[in-house]
Order: structure tokens, then C-alpha cells, then sequence
């Protein structure tokens, strides 16, 4: 064995480790090292070559208040120096403090938190909850979803190509659609449409043996990663009471759209829905330290004085990860980051919609805040889209893989790499007028690779 503390750090052998010892995330393995990030701050990152370049993703929509604010950076020095971590068995201040704010911040009576390591197990913790508290099996989980990649939230990501490749989930899972306007899953043209895709959910409980099977159903307020889908107003109302119909419990998936991702705390929050568990990750620790959790209501966290609660791991409730929080959670109050999501989320999406004037490749732009999708295709009055869903998991470039890689040498990141033909722009909260203009022109420049695969 080399001697581990002098293992070479130049260029030529990083590059070498990254490309021999490590796994990239859903994606053929590269024969070449990724660019290696050295600093950021605020909206923008450092690559290794010294060039300054614009984070129009927050990172995968994670990094909601910018990077590197001194706040955070002291408030885990500090609880570095004191406690890094504990026993999950034991209290510590920041996990009981965070606990508190979840409930203060959160909707209606939701109140007991699971405090986890990312989206993905905050899943994981709701569908056992939902699975104990009910007693049923089944979840119903809405096509173009993602929830994570474990075993049982890849399962629940219905119609998500990367979950083709799975095994076996831990849930019976039943499969709803999603509320996708642009491509209405019955063709119908919104108003007009009686809501079907929420009314069937009623239908598919009813037939999947209602209250006495049905467990719960997950969704994401806002869908994500596939596709930037923001419902009509009526739909989470009408959710809810189908819910409370059959006694099935409503889990709200805000790991993307929380945290004022949206223009509110939480995207249900549009709606006046409280859910009966939210799970969450990224924007709760702003992506400083890993960490998700699942609120529950009163209700539901008061059974479990009753009833053994099922569930657990080591860095439960992370003394470190939760004293992130802790000072993230009040930034997003103090510097009315909320507010300026909202403001400056209505502004990019006009930007936004001056791009699908333009560009031929551009069929549909939506968004919700600082959370806005622009939706490639080969042909506008069709509506074809620019490739086929399933690219994502073939080898080899794609028109959306190759906006990306423009958006790259431009210099700025955008959410492009996901399955579904919509390139995320989602920039931290932080961000100002002069930010937007300036990668509402970059994506411009991008847009005509994708152009020159569309109708004109
Ligand atoms: C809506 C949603 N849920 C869950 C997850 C999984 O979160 P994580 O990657 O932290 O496990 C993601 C990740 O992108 C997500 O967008």
C-alpha cells in the first residue's frame, strides 16, 4: 500500500482517480475526469482552470440561499469544535432546536420529524410511516416523478427511465398520472378538462380496494427533475379531499420544491394544503451538510407513543447536519429570501417566455418562483418532442445533452442532465435582475444547438 498521506494531488493524477475509482452518478461511466470545482460563492463557482461560471441550477436545486455563506460556514465551525455528532438515542441541541423550526415553518399541525441524510431516505421514512400508521401496503405514486434513488423511492419514480433499471422497491406500488397540461395525459385542454387526471385518482384508490389497501399516495407539489409540472389551482384542493375520502395519507415530496423554492416556504403552500407528511432535504441544510427529514402531522406523530416507530439509522439527526439547518432555516426569513424568490421568479419566467418567442426548439415554458422549465421540441405546432424519453439511459450525445454541454463552454449550469426533454433554470435565492439577464443570455446562445434539431 502507497502511503496514504502523501498520495499524489496533482492535475494529471486526480484526474486519473476520478476516472478509475469512482462511480458518476446515472450515467455511463466517462473515460474522462468531470471539471473539478475549487471554490464558489454566491451564484457562482470556480473550475479548476480559473474560470468564473454562473450556477443556474443551485446545484442540482439544492444550494437554495448561494454558496459559501460565512453564517453557515460559522455555525458548523462552531458545532464542529463542540460536537460533531452523537448517538442517535440521545438529544442534542441543534437536532431539538431544528425539530422545532420544522414545525414553526412547515403547514397546519405538522409537527414530529424524522431527521435523515438526504431526499431519497426522507422517502423512505414516509412510505414506512404511511405503511405502520395505516396498517395497507399500497402507495400510489404519479407518472414523471422522481423520488430518490433507493430501492423503494426509485420504484415509487414512476415513468422516470432511470428507474427501468431497477430492482425491487419495498412498497406496492400503484401508478397515477401526473397533472401535465402541456401533454394531458387524456388530451384534454385545461379548463376544460374536469380535472381528470385528479378526479382519477379517486378512481384508481376505489379500485385498488380503498381505505382498506390503499396506504397513501407521494407526490411532488411541483414535479422536479421530470419536468418543472405546476398543477392547476384546483388540483391539490381536490387531491386533499380524496384523501381525507378514503383515509389515505397525503405525502408531499418538497425535497425539490421546498424551502421557498416556489415563491412560499413550501409549494403546497400555494394551495393552502397541509399534507399529512412532507419530506424534505436539500434547500433544509442549503446542501452545506447531507440532510433530509419527514414531518408528520400531530395525529400521526402522536400514534407512535402507542406504537413502536419502525425506523432508524446511525446519523439520524447528525449534530453537524442539523446545526446547518439551524442557521440556514433563518436566512431564508431574514434576507426575505422567499420574497425575492417570488419577485425574481416572475421576472424569469417573462425572460423565460421571450425565449419560446424566439427560439423554434422551445414548444412550452412554466414555472413556479425561481423554479422555471423550458420544454424542447422538434416541432412547436405538434408538439414532438426533441428525443425520446428513453435517451436518457442510451449511450451517446442527445439535443438536450448537447444544450448542456453549450450551456457549458458558455459558462454556466443549468438542470439539463434529467430524463425528460425540460432544461430547469433555478438559480439560489440570492439571485438578483443583472444574475437572470445574464444567464437568461447565455441560454439564448445555448438554444440554437437545440434549434437546429427543430421544425422551423
Ligand atoms: C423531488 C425529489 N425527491 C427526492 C429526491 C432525492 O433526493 P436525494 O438526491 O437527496 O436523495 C430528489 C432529488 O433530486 C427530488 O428531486
Amino acid at each position: 500500500m502507497i502511503n496514504l498521506r502523501n498520495i499524489p494531488d496533482d492535475k494529471t493524477s486526480l484526474d486519473a482517480y476520478e476516472v478509475e475509482h469512482n462511480f458518476q452518478s446515472w450515467s455511463y461511466q466517462p473515460t474522462q475526469s468531470p471539471l473539478r470545482v475549487v471554490s464558489a460563492k454566491g451564484v457562482r463557482f470556480t473550475t479548476e482552470d480559473g474560470r468564473e461560471r454562473l450556477d443556474f441550477s443551485s446545484c442540482f436545486v439544492s444550494h437554495n440561499i448561494g454558496h459559501q455563506d460565512p453564517r453557515v460556514i460559522e455555525a458548523i465551525t462552531e458545532q464542529a469544535n463542540t460536537l460533531c455528532s452523537f448517538a442517535p438515542s440521545m438529544s442534542t441541541r441543534p437536532r431539538a432546536l431544528l425539530a422545532k423550526m420544522l414545525a414553526e415553518v412547515t403547514p397546519g399541525d405538522l409537527s414530529r420529524s424524522f431527521i435523515s441524510l438526504g431526499g431519497t431516505e426522507a422517502n423512505e421514512a414516509a412510505v414506512k410511516i404511511c405503511h405502520q400508521f395505516t396498517g395497507r401496503r399500497k402507495i400510489v405514486a404519479r407518472y414523471r416523478s422522481y423520488h430518490g434513488g433507493t430501492a423503494t423511492s426509485m420504484s415509487l419514480s414512476a415513468g422516470d427511465p432511470r428507474n427501468w433499471a431497477q430492482v425491487l422497491g419495498g412498497a406496492e406500488l400503484v401508478r397515477a398520472p401526473n397533472p401535465y397540461c402541456y401533454r394531458c395525459a387524456t388530451g384534454q385542454q385545461y379548463p376544460n378538462c374536469n380535472l381528470y387526471c385528479v378526479e382519477h385518482v379517486d378512481e384508481i384508490i376505489e379500485l385498488e380496494g380503498g381505505g382498506e389497501k390503499v396506504a397513501g399516495i407521494i407526490v411532488e407539489p411541483v414535479t422536479g427533475a421530470m419536468g418543472i409540472i405546476v398543477p392547476p389551482p384546483e388540483y391539490f384542493p381536490r387531491l386533499r379531499e380524496i384523501c381525507d375520502k378514503w383515509g389515505v395519507l397525503l405525502i408531499a415530496d418538497e425535497v425539490m420544491s421546498g424551502f421557498g423554492r416556489t415563491g412560499k416556504w413550501f409549494a403546497v403552500d400555494h394551495w393552502d394544503v397541509v399534507p399529512d407528511i412532507m419530506t424534505m432535504a436539500k434547500g433544509l441544510s442549503g446542501a452545506y451538510v447531507p440532510l433530509g427529514a419527514t414531518i408528520v402531522r400531530k395525529h400521526i406523530g402522536d400514534r407512535f407513543q402507542e406504537q413502536f416507530f419502525s425506523h432508524g439509522a446511525t446519523y439520524a439527526g447528525h449534530a453537524l447536519a442539523c446545526a446547518a439547518a439551524t442557521a440556514v432555516i433563518p436566512i431564508y426569513q431574514e434576507d426575505n429570501l422567499i420574497e425575492n424568490s417570488e419577485k425574481m421568479g416572475t421576472y424569469l419566467l417573462e425572460q423565460a417566455m421571450e425565449l419560446k418567442d424566439k427560439h423554434p426548439s422551445v414548444g412550452d415554458v412554466r414555472g413556479l418562483g425561481l423554479f422555471v422549465g423550458l420544454e424542447l421540441v422538434k416541432n412547436k405546432k405538434t408538439r414532438e418532442p426533441i428525443k425520446a424519453l428513453n435517451a436518457k439511459i442510451k449511450s451517446g450525445m442527445n439535443p438536450k445533452l448537447e444544450v448542456a454541454k453549450k450551456l457549458g463552454a458558455l459558462g454556466m449550469m443549468a438542470m439539463a442532465a434529467n430524463p425528460g426533454n425540460v432544461i430547469a433554470m433555478a438559480p439560489a435565492l440570492i439571485v438578483t435582475k443583472d444574475e437572470i439577464d445574464e444567464g437568461i443570455g447565455i441560454m439564448d446562445k445555448a438554444l440554437e444547438v437545440a434549434d437546429a434539431y427543430a421544425d422551423k
